[in-house]
């Protein structure tokens, strides 16, 4: 069974994705951790993010595993460094690549084919997965969203002013939303919920509730 969680960032997916997969036996794959990874890779390099052909010559020689709910780039454990303020930014570049994106769409695709799974990102219930049995749009309001990521930012010793956040925000919500390819937005048949006036439990709860329920429909038919 595939289960996908989608929204933009801060909407709460990695909490729910991590707790419902736990709850449920399932695995979880963070897709965004993917796209991150590529841009450290891309960092590295000393490519530039929007140099097509340097990409693609690229792509072939990276070792992305996904092991335990961490990232790992040839080998090394990168889950920290990834969520660094200049890895998010690259990473909404490297994004927007035609290579990039099939490359790991393709990984993301065989992730789902040997295990349940429980998978977060942008296009996870529209692109890669669009007939996974269960789906999932999180939301909430910016300004919840950006002090999610705010506290986030200052657990790793980052104090950048909350206003800044928010800004940098609603920059990348406007450039997810107008992506050519895979644009953010929910799956005609995703469940959307609205996380701003709940706790990681209750949506967890909630969640868990829709899929038990799917499972059930699944088991009487
Ligand atoms: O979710 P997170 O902030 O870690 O994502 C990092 C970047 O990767 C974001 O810019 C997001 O737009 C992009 N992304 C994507 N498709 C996904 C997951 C993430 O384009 N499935």
């Amino acid at each position: 069974m595939i289960i996908t969680i989608d929204g933009p960032a801060g909407a709460g997916k990695s909490t729910a994705a991590r707790g419902l997969a736990q709850r449920l036996g399932f695995t979880f794959l963070d897709t965004g951790a993917m796209y991150r990874a590529v841009a450290l890779a891309v960092q590295q390099a000393g490519i530039s993010p929007t140099d097509e052909a340097a990409l693609a010559s690229l792509l072939p020689q990276l070792r992305l595993e996904w092991q335990g709910g961490r990232m790992f780039l040839n080998g090394q454990d990168v889950s920290e460094v990834i969520r660094r303020p200049e890895i998010t930014e690259l990473a909404r570049q490297v994004a927007d690549s035609p290579s990039v994106r099939q490359f790991l769409g393709q990984l993301q695709r065989q992730f789902g084919q040997r295990t349940n799974l429980v998978t977060e990102g942008r296009d996870q219930g529209t692109k890669i997965f669009p007939h996974a049995e269960c789906k999932f749009f999180l939301t909430a309001a910016p300004e919840v969203r950006a002090l999610r990521r705010w506290r986030e930012l200052r657990q790793l010793g980052l104090n950048i002013p909350y206003e800044e956040v928010l800004r940098q925000q609603q920059e990348r919500d406007q450039r997810d939303a107008q992506r050519c390819l895979a644009p953010l937005q929910p799956a005609p048949d995703a469940i959307i919920v609205d996380t701003s006036h709940l706790s990681a439990e209750q949506v967890l709860d909630l969640l868990e509730e829709h899929v038990r329920r799917r499972l059930q429909g699944n088991a009487n038919r």
